[in-house]
């Protein structure tokens, strides 16, 4: 089981553990302070939105043209955010460290 270390709005890091399949968005919404991923993953609210540590970027599938678009219409967006609905969870991303987005 991965355990994902999550930064919530207030700047505090937690731990998460999260199922080895399902997307990133799933632990992220479970979390009292999570995401609220209003579209259930659909691609189409950014209420997911996460910026990803640079160490882990690299070690994960690029976005698909559909999620750049969501993104690069966020006033928060970065070079290192995605969307955590798009995010394939496997026990490869143990240790992955997210940091959620400001609410738009
Ligand atoms: S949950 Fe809506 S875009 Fe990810």
């Amino acid at each position: 089981m991965p355990v994902l270390r999550v930064i919530n709005r207030d700047g505090v890091e937690q731990e998460v553990n999260a199922p080895v399949s399902g997307v990133l968005m799933e632990p992220l919404r479970d979390m009292d302070d999570g995401v609220t991923a209003i579209c259930g993953g659909m691609c189409s609210c950014a209420t997911c939105h996460v910026y990803v540590d640079e160490a882990w970027q690299a070690k994960l599938p690029a976005p698909m043209s559909d999620e750049t678009d969501m993104l690069k219409d966020l006033v928060s967006y970065k070079p290192n955010s995605r969307l955590s609905c798009q995010v394939q969870l496997s026990a490869a991303l143990d240790g992955l460290r997210v940091t959620i987005a400001p609410e738009e």
